[in-house]
């Protein structure tokens, strides 16, 4: 089928965690687990080739992504220590909102070190990143900056609009809600928003939600904290970065909830920050309920898991579905994708549902798709499916 051509905005953990992992996976011939799918509709991890990076790190800009991906303050579970060199810069990109000021009172190591901008205007800066993604041939552009990044994410979804690429959106801002329409208009599709790990807060909270409705409990309350001490939680004690993550995080878990609980009664978000967790994310979850007879009840659960990787597996299914997007001419959200991989696509519908809407994508389990050039599944025709 070809390779993809795929470019990186934010050289961090994730990023880290998805370039080990494309040199981890990259023998098709054999089936190892730890992904959702192993051949999406002709496509294997294998197929995933970077051909531009972007971030503004010192430690990074300058260096091969095969290095880049191994600098402070990433901090990541290092599974794959030999990486060919990737013949992939790491360019300088625009910094705008994305580098929270609080972060300079900690130690270098475990914060960014930004350099200055090398560009006079925002046009400037566009028109260079235009060009790198151009000349290297961008088919699909992976955002992993940092959260709160509210101006940056959309200033790299422009640049993505006027090179040509399609766009996958893994961190909470709403690029692919509110610019779903852009994107259709160019012919581009956009996967988002916000990457939804594969064995995360996220998933484990719907399905335990989903368990109490199913067998008849009412939920009156609950609560999701996290915990971790990779520089993503560092970024996000800045509460004031936190909106639309606390957003995308607790719609993700409340939406298929037919009762919801009083949102005063709901608490899903990043609590705190403990460095010497470094990229082990802690997930306390607790539910209070009630059973037969109006009698409480409550349910405690604690997940350990390594942030990064948890969300590279997914995202290698969603470069591989932004690339058949582009083979099948579908443009705007791919929900058919976006559902299952992401805490907030356009629509959200129940779990069962969009892992069939996926798997139908990926051709995976006999399920069809005509390739004919139609259009996105659109909003409403969804749930009729
Ligand atoms: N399981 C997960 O890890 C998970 C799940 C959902 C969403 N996300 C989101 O994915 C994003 C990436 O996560 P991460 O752990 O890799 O974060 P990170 O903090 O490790 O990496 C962010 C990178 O972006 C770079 N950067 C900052 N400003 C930039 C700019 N203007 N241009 C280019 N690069 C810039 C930083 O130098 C850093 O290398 C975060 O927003 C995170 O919340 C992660």
């Amino acid at each position: 089928m070809g390779k993809i051509r795929v470019g990186l905005v934010g050289i961090g953990n994730c990023a880290s965690s998805l370039v080990q992992g494309a040199t981890f996976y990259s023998d098709s011939s054999k089936e190892i687990p730890g992904l959702i799918t192993q051949n999406f509709a002709g496509y294997t991890p294998g197929d995933i080739q970077f051909v531009a990076a972007f971030d503004v790190d010192r430690r990074k800009v300058g260096k091969d992504l095969s290095k880049a991906i191994f600098e402070k303050p990433n901090c990541t579970f290092i599974f794959q220590k030999e990486i060919p060199n990737l013949n992939c810069e790491v360019q300088m990109g625009y910094v705008l909102d994305s580098i929270a000021p609080h972060t300079t009172n900690f130690p270098i190591d475990r914060r960014f070190d930004a350099l200055d901008d090398v560009y006079a205007t925002r046009d400037e800066a566009k028109t260079a990143v235009v060009k790198k993604l151009r000349d290297s041939g961008v088919e699909v552009l992976v955002n992993y900056l940092p959260v709160g990044s509210e101006e940056a994410a959309f200033f790299y979804a422009e640049c993505a609009l006027e090179a040509h690429c399609a766009f996958v959106n893994a961190i909470p801002v709403f690029v692919s809600k509110k610019w779903g329409d852009k994107f259709r208009d160019a012919g581009l599709p956009i996967l988002g928003d916000d990457i939804k790990s594969q064995v995360g807060a996220t998933i484990v909270h719907r399905v335990l939600t989903k368990l109490f409705e199913d067998r008849g409990q009412k939920i009156n309350r609950m609560y999701q904290l996290n915990v971790g001490g990779n520089q993503d939680f560092l970024n996000m004690l800045d509460r004031s970065r936190l909106e639309s993550k606390k957003i995308s995080k607790t719609n993700s878990v409340t939406s298929q909830m037919k009762i919801k609980p009083d949102p005063e009664n709901v608490y899903v978000g990043p609590s705190d920050y403990v460095p010497w967790l470094n990229d082990n994310k802690l997930c306390f979850i607790r539910i209070e309920g009630e059973q037969y007879g109006g009698v409480p009840m409550n349910l405690e659960l604690r997940l350990s898991v390594e942030d990064s990787p948890n969300s590279a597996g997914v995202i290698t299914d969603a470069i591989r579905a932004a690339k058949v997007a582009l083979d099948r001419k579908l443009s705007g959200p791919i929900l058919e994708a976006s559902c299952y991989l992401f805490k907030s696509p356009v629509k959200q519908v129940d779990d069962y549902t969009a892992k069939k809407m996926l798997m139908e994508m990926a051709e995976v389990g006999g399920g069809q798709v005509s390739n004919n050039g139609h259009k996105s599944v659109k909003e409403g025709e969804l749930l009729t499916k």
